[in-house]
C-alpha cells in the first residue's frame, strides 16, 4: 500500500486504528505495561472471569472488554450506541465489564439525590486533563461542598440580575455581527457566533474582561487551548495507558498538549491578577463578576489559585454547552414553520427594550427551550457515578460497590412511555408536563452536582432566542456552501456538538 493511502485510512478511521493499536500492544507486548492492574482489567478474556456484572443484561462482548464501547465513544456515537442497547436489553444494561448504564427514573432519583452516596468517578479528573482541581472535576465531596457553598450565591438567579446588562450587551452585539455576516457571506454560521457570544459572556463574568471574540470574529488562543485539552482529555478517559506513554515518550502531540495546559494556567492567572489589581486600586470601578466577593480571600477562604481554577471550570462548562443548545434551537425552530410562527407571535407582544424579566413568563418560549434541552441536550452522554461500597440494587439487579453506574439523558429523554413520539421536536408537549416528564429530564444533571450555571444558561437562552427571532423573523436553514442535515448530526463525547461544526442560516 502506498503511504498516502495508509495515511488517509489512518486519518479517516483513527478511532478504529487506535482501538486496534491498543489491543495489539496489549496482546503483543504486555511487558511494556507496568501497571498490573491495568493489564488485568483490560486484557481480553481475563475480564470475563472476573466481571462482576456478568449477570446483567447486555451484549456478550461487554462481559469481556470495553473495546466496543470505547470504539463508539471515540467515534462520538456512545450515547446512540447505549440507547440502542437500552432498546434491546431494557433499562439496565452492561456496556463494559465494570460499567452499567441505567435508564430508569427511580434509579436516577437515587443516584443523583442531594448529598447522595453515588459520587463522581475518576472519569472527571481525566476529562479535564491537566493539573486542575475545581468544582466540576472534583471527586472529593468535602472540597465540592465547600466550593459549591461559596460559588453558588453569586451565580444564583437573584444575583444574576445585576449582571444582566453585560449579558444583554453581548447578545445585542452578537445579533449585529450576525447581520454583518449575512451581508458579506449570504448566510450566518450561527454555531460560530453563539460560541463566540457564550465564551465572551462567561469570560467577562469570570475575569471582568471579555475575550473579545465577537469583536475580532476569531477564537483566541485561550479557547484554542481549552479545545485542544478537552479533546485530549476525552481520549485519556478511554485510554489511561496513554497517560503513561505521555509521561515517558517525548511525542510532539503530548508536548503541544502540555504547552497548551501551561499557557492556560498562565493566561487565567494573568486575567485573575488583572482583576484583583483593579479591585484593590478602586473597588467601585471594577466590573462586578461571579468572583468579585470571593476576592476577599480572608472572608471567603478561597485562594488566588482556587479562583483561577474555578474560573477555568466556568469557561469550560459555560461556553459550548449553551452555544450548542442555542444552535439546535435556532435550527429546529427554522425547520418547523408552525413552531416559528407561534414563537414569533408570542415575541411580537414583548415591549422594547426586551429584558429577561419580560421573557421569563412567555409560555411558548419556555416550551421551545425545554424541548431543545430534551432532544439536544448538550451533555447527552452518561454521567458516571461510583456505586457505593455496599453496592446497590436497581430493577432487581444487584450492582456491586466500586463499579460505574451512569445515567444518560439521551435515553432518558427519549423514553416513548414518557415522551410519546420521542424523536419529534414538539414544544407543545411541555404545556402541562407530567411529574414523570420532569423526573426524567436531566439536561442539567441533578442532586448536589446539578449544573451551577443553570440560571445563567437560561437567561442567555431566553435573551438570545428572543433577540434573534425578533431581528430575523425570516430566518431559514441555508443550503449554501453544501450545508445539509448531516452537518447537524450529533457528535458526542461528553459534550455534544453538530458534526459539521457549523450551522448556516439565511436571514
Ligand atoms: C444549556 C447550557 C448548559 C447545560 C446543558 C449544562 C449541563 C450541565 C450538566 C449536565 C452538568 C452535570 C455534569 C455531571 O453531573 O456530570 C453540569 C455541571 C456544571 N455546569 Fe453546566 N450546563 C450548561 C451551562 C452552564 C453554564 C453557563 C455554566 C457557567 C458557570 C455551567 C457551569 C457548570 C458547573 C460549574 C458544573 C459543575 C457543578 C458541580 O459539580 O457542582 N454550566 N452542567
Amino acid at each position: 500500500m502506498e503511504s498516502p493511502l495508509v495515511l488517509s485510512i489512518l486519518v479517516k478511521h483513527w478511532p478504529t486504528c487506535l482501538v486496534g493499536a491498543v489491543i495489539l500492544v496489549r496482546a503483543c507486548a504486555p511487558q511494556i505495561l507496568e501497571d498490573a492492574d491495568l493489564i488485568e482489567r483490560q486484557t481480553i478474556g481475563y475480564a470475563r472471569l472476573t466481571s462482576p456484572l456478568s449477570h446483567l443484561p447486555g451484549p456478550e462482548i461487554s462481559k469481556w472488554t470495553s473495546a466496543v464501547y470505547n470504539y463508539h465513544y471515540l467515534n462520538k456515537r456512545a450515547p446512540v450506541y447505549i440507547h440502542a442497547l437500552h432498546q434491546k436489553y431494557g433499562p439496565i444494561v452492561r456496556v463494559a465489564p465494570d460499567h452499567v448504564d441505567i435508564c430508569d427514573i427511580k434509579a436516577v432519583k437515587e443516584i443523583h439525590k442531594t448529598n447522595g452516596r453515588f459520587l463522581k468517578t475518576n472519569f472527571y479528573r481525566k476529562l479535564v486533563s491537566g493539573p486542575v482541581h475545581n468544582i466540576f472535576s472534583t471527586i472529593d465531596p468535602k472540597f465540592h461542598a465547600e466550593h459549591r457553598r461559596l460559588l453558588a450565591s453569586p451565580i444564583s438567579d437573584s444575583s444574576l440580575t445585576r449582571l444582566e446588562p453585560s449579558i444583554a450587551d453581548r447578545v445585542g452585539l452578537t445579533i449585529r455581527r450576525m447581520a454583518e455576516e449575512q451581508d458579506a457571506r449570504g448566510a450566518i454560521d450561527v454555531f460560530k457566533w453563539w460560541l463566540f457570544m457564550t465564551s465572551d459572556i462567561i469570560g467577562e463574568l469570570s475575569f471582568g474582561e471579555s475575550f473579545g471574540m465577537l469583536e475580532s470574529g476569531k477564537k483566541n488562543q485561550y479557547i484554542f487551548d481549552l479545545e485542544s485539552l478537552s479533546s485530549v482529555g476525552a481520549i485519556l478517559v478511554t485510554f489511561p495507558l496513554l497517560i503513561k506513554i505521555a509521561r515517558t515518550l517525548p511525542l510532539p502531540f503530548f508536548k503541544s498538549t502540555a504547552e497548551a495546559g501551561k499557557r492556560l494556567g498562565m493566561y487565567s492567572a494573568q486575567y485573575v491578577k488583572q482583576y484583583q489589581d483593579q479591585i484593590s486600586r478602586n473597588p467601585s470601578e471594577a466590573k462586578p463578576t461571579l468572583f468579585t466577593k470571593l476576592f476577599n480571600t480572608e472572608k471567603s477562604g478561597m485562594t488566588f489559585s482556587d479562583i483561577r481554577q474555578e474560573a477555568q471550570a466556568y469557561i469550560v462548562a459555560g461556553s459550548d454547552t449553551t452555544a450548542v443548545t442555542l444552535t439546535y434551537l435556532t435550527y429546529h425552530v427554522c425547520k418547523n414553520r408552525q413552531v416559528k410562527e407561534k414563537l414569533l407571535a408570542e415575541l411580537a407582544n414583548v415591549p422594547e427594550p426586551v429584558t429577561d424579566r419580560s421573557l421569563r413568563e412567555l409560555p411558548y418560549l419556555s416550551q421551545v427551550i425545554s424541548e431543545t434541552l430534551r432532544l439536544y441536550s448538550a451533555v447527552p452522554a452518561g454521567l458516571p457515578r461510583l456505586v457505593p461500597s455496599e453496592g446497590a440494587t436497581f430493577n432487581g439487579f444487584y450492582i456491586p460497590g466500586g463499579l460505574t453506574a451512569a445515567t444518560q439523558s439521551y435515553s432518558l429523554h427519549r423514553n416513548p412511555a414518557i415522551f410519546p413520539d420521542p424523536e419529534r421536536f414538539y414544544p407543545e408537549r411541555w404545556e402541562s408536563p407530567t411529574q414523570e416528564m420532569k423526573d426524567a429530564s436531566l439536561p442539567f444533571g441533578g442532586g448536589s452536582r446539578i449544573c451551577l450555571g443553570i440560571h445563567l444558561a437560561r437567561i442567555e437562552l431566553r435573551l438570545a432566542t428572543a433577540l434573534f427571532y425578533r431581528t430575523f423573523p425570516d430566518a431559514r436553514v441555508s443550503t449554501q456552501e453544501g450545508m445539509s442535515d448531516s452537518d447537524m448530526e450529533m457528535a458526542a463525547v461528553f459534550l455534544m456538538a453538530p458534526k459539521g461544526h457549523r450551522c448556516l442560516i439565511e436571514v
